[in-house]
């Protein structure tokens, strides 16, 4: 099982799943059984009888019980006998984490859609007590460098779903592409959601594509995508880029950059000068706008502004900057970009929103509200907002960035990586809220490509979101690996074959020079 749970009991025997077997559950989980027989009842013909009294033998209960409150909100206990699966929780989303046990500890043809067979599946009986270490197991995908379809970001969920997963943080801008819809302002997908070209290959080679390359979500994309998490207990929250990674919106709106001028949206990564003025109240205003559009549809509470990467260059030479500076008495460029953080967190929480950013944002005075992804150096802030009672969630960049390579960031170093920061003291823990894997896709075109990148190591960072440190051991977890792949092939996950995905030292030494060139799948 992946995440390894956190007690695990084994007990003789086996819980024999067949045409026969019946459930009974509680009124309130309906639409859990009704998911559960998504995995089960379309792979076979069998159908779950419903009974409306428990039974004690080939029976399979879901209940609630109020009694659990030490399990919190997301835990759940499982006790598979013999005679019967019994799997309780506080609240509904435990059992929903227990189903997803149950599932694993079905064969991994129960993944498989066929209604023809009748089946006889064998789970072995086991007691499971389990709770996750942290709340936040989240992914981020960057939508703006290769615009996904929703059927790839519901497939990245139901994958998420498989490892317990419960934050999905959707990256909508960027240089490279503006990809939400903003009734108020049609120029930031009409212009801001196309490019004409892209570039391919490794940074520093000077291939394109030769194509343009485009795509936005509409309304109706954002809440189908929206209330597919919802259903499965994943919070969606949204990213909105400021003040740097701008182009995509400077290129639909001019006036918002300091030169105000006209820029193509960006077709090769990097970091780019130009960035939202911070001067005229204009940026401000549109800013607002988006976000207040955003809150609408996103019932997050939670928004994340970007603010990584922020050069001033332009707001050095730029008078409307300057004169900003003079009157709210900011003497340092560094800043600006701290006064910038700070009226957008005071307007997200005018509007009832929690504020969250990439740690450049972070500054002495930065309200600690404000919840801090840390993908970079910084430590030392890092660890005094924690101490003065602000919350981090850990994506730090040489183990969790699924785009980069196996040569860079091989399985067992993800895996490996403790998310808590050495010499923080322990009344300090649970402000590590916790882990999130990040899909930059600059160079992730395809489905097949995104799929390399992220299976296996997506299933090591799910483990260490979920499961106590001493319960974690690299070798138990490759075994478990070994074990799920089966499922994996079913489900037609094209995920990296697992004898690639720790290349020795040896090897690494040798193709380090090649660490940032893709290899052909
Ligand atoms: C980042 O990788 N620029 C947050
Ligand atoms: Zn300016």
């Amino acid at each position: 099982m992946i995440p390894i749970p956190e007690k695990i009991l084994y007990k003789d025997g086996s819980f024999v799943f067949n045409s026969k077997t019946q459930i009974y559950f509680d009124e309130e989980l309906q639409d859990l059984v009704d998911f559960f027989s998504v995995f089960i009842l379309n792979s076979s013909k069998n159908i779950l009888e419903r009974v409306s009294s428990k039974k004690d033998k080939e029976c399979i209960i879901f209940e609630l019980d109020p009694t659990l409150s030490h399990l919190e909100s997301e835990g759940y206990l499982l006790n598979i006998t013999s005679d019967f699966v019994l799997l309780t929780a506080l609240n509904p989303q435990g059992i929903f984490n227990g189903l997803q046990s149950l599932r694993q500890l079905l064969p991994p043809e129960s993944e498989e859609y066929s209604f023809e067979k009748d089946v006889r599946w064998k789970i072995p009986c086991i007691e499971i007590e389990d709770k996750p270490r942290f709340k936040w197991r989240g992914v981020m995908l960057d939508v703006s460098r290769h615009y996904q379809e929703i059927k790839t970001i519901k497939h990245l969920l139901d994958f998420m779903v498989l490892m317990k997963m419960n934050v999905f943080h959707w990256h909508l801008t960027d240089d490279q592409g503006w990809r939400i819809d903003i009734e108020k302002y049609p120029n930031l997908t009409e212009i801001g959601s196309r490019r004409k070209d892209t570039k391919i290959g490794r940074h520093l080679g000077k291939k394109y594509r030769g194509k343009s390359h485009q795509g936005f979500y509409t309304m109706e994309d954002i809440q189908e995508v929206v209330r597919y998490a919802q259903e499965r207990f994943i919070t969606v929250i949204p990213e909105i880029e400021m003040p740097g990674h701008a182009t995509a919106a400077i290129a639909s709106h001019p006036e918002l950059s300091c030169k105000k001028e006209i820029l193509d949206v960006a077709i090769k990564p990097g970091i780019f000068s130009n960035i939202f003025c911070a001067g005229q109240e204009e940026t401000f205003r549109l800013l607002e706008d988006v976000l207040e559009e955003v809150i609408s549809l996103f019932p997050s509470e939670i928004i994340h502004i970007g603010g990584d990467e922020v050069p001033k260059r332009r707001w050095k030479e730029c008078d409307q900057c300057q004169e900003r500076m003079r009157k709210e008495n900011i003497d340092e460029i560094q800043s600006l970009h701290h006064y910038f953080t700070d009226r957008m967190a005071s307007f997200l929480k005018s509007k009832g929103k929690t504020t969250m950013g990439w740690n450049e944002i972070l500054h002495n005075k930065i309200d600690r509200n404000v919840i801090i992804q840390w993908w970079k150096m910084n430590k030392k802030q890092v660890m005094t907002h924690i101490q003065e009672g602000g919350n981090v969630v850990v994506s730090r960049f040489f183990r969790y960035y699924l785009d980069y390579n196996y040569i860079v960031t091989p399985l067992r170093k993800t895996y490996t990586f403790e998310p808590v920061p050495k010499g923080l003291d322990k009344k300090y823990h649970p402000n590590i809220l916790g882990v999130e894997a990040t899909i930059w896709t600059e160079w992730i075109p395809t489905i097949e490509r995104l799929e390399w990148q992220v299976f296996p190591r997506l299933f090591a960072i799910a483990e260490t979101g979920w499961s106590r440190r001493e319960r974690k051991n690299y070798k138990d977890f490759r075994k478990r690996l070994s074990h799920l792949s089966k499922r994996l092939d079913i489900l037609g996950v094209q995920y990296a074959p697992l004898e690639d995905v720790d290349p020795s030292n040896c090897y690494r030494f040798w193709h380090l020079r090649n660490a940032f060139k893709w290899p052909k799948i």
